[in-house]
């Protein structure tokens, strides 16, 4: 199973991606977790440009791209190919809301990259975590010293937010939206739900064991 988790600021996707994976390791599930901007060795040098340094837009989203190339093809899908389950703080949809919603990018080149980076390649499930930007902000702001984009206008993530529930709705299949504001144990157990639940096609269904009460169960 590839799942991605992405939403603005301070949604807490970082916080239930920790639940998840406790929860598949107690199940002795093998997993990576991973994120975006980042997940190999060079993404990582290409997130410390992205986090820290002006640039204009393009090379913004081209930068992106070369680490989601780099990330797939050797982490990404390695890990699905051996069984592990990818769990990963952000992916495309970041794309879209950030760099298409927040900077105004055509939402046309930005699929041209996916198609020419990804193909067929997507996600079995991404949990869109929404949160109204004020408070995701306020949140976040708690860990520290904000970065190049926590240091955006509201206006810059009330877009990007709108395109995350705007590909939430034209992607039902791939995408749950989850209310961000809700307690985190009750974000837990929709998320263990809508796994539990998912029925598509996948090699790695097996590990749900007995059905999605065995998951489920601590
Ligand atoms: N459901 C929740 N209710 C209240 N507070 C929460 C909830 N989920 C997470 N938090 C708190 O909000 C803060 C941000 O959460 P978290 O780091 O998980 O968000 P994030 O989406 O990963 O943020 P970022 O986009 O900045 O990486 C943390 O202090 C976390 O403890
Ligand atoms: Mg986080």
């Amino acid at each position: 199973m590839f799942i991605t988790f992405d939403g603005t600021e301070g949604g807490g996707k970082t916080t239930q991606i920790n639940a998840l994976c406790q929860r598949l390791q107690q199940k002795n599930i093998p997993f990576i977790q991973t994120r975006e901007p980042g997940g190999t060795a060079l993404g990582e040098q290409i997130r410390h440009w992205l986090l820290s340094q002006a640039m204009c837009s393009d090379t913004e989203l081209l930068l992106i791209f070369a680490a989601r190339a780099e990330h797939i093809e050797t982490v990404i899908k390695p890990a699905l190919a051996k069984g592990e389950w990818v769990i990963c703080d952000r992916f495309t949809d970041a794309s879209y809301a950030y760099q298409g919603g927040g900077r105004g990018l055509d939402f046309a080149r930005i699929q041209k990259l996916a198609d020419w980076v990804q193909g067929d390649f997507q996600p079995h499930l991404t949990f869109i975590l929404d949160i109204p930007v004020e408070l995701g902000l306020q949140r976040a702001k708690k860990r520290g010293l904000p970065d190049k984009f926590e240091q955006e206008t509201l206006a810059f993530f009330q877009r990007a937010r709108q395109v995350y529930l705007d590909l939430a709705k034209q992607n039902p299949q791939r995408c749950r939206l989850i209310d961000g504001c809700r307690a985190e144990s009750d974000i837990r157990r929709q998320i263990f739900d809508a796994l539990c639940a998912h029925d598509a096609p996948c090699q790695f269904g097996h590990a749900f064991g007995g059905g999605g009460d065995s998951f489920l169960s601590e």
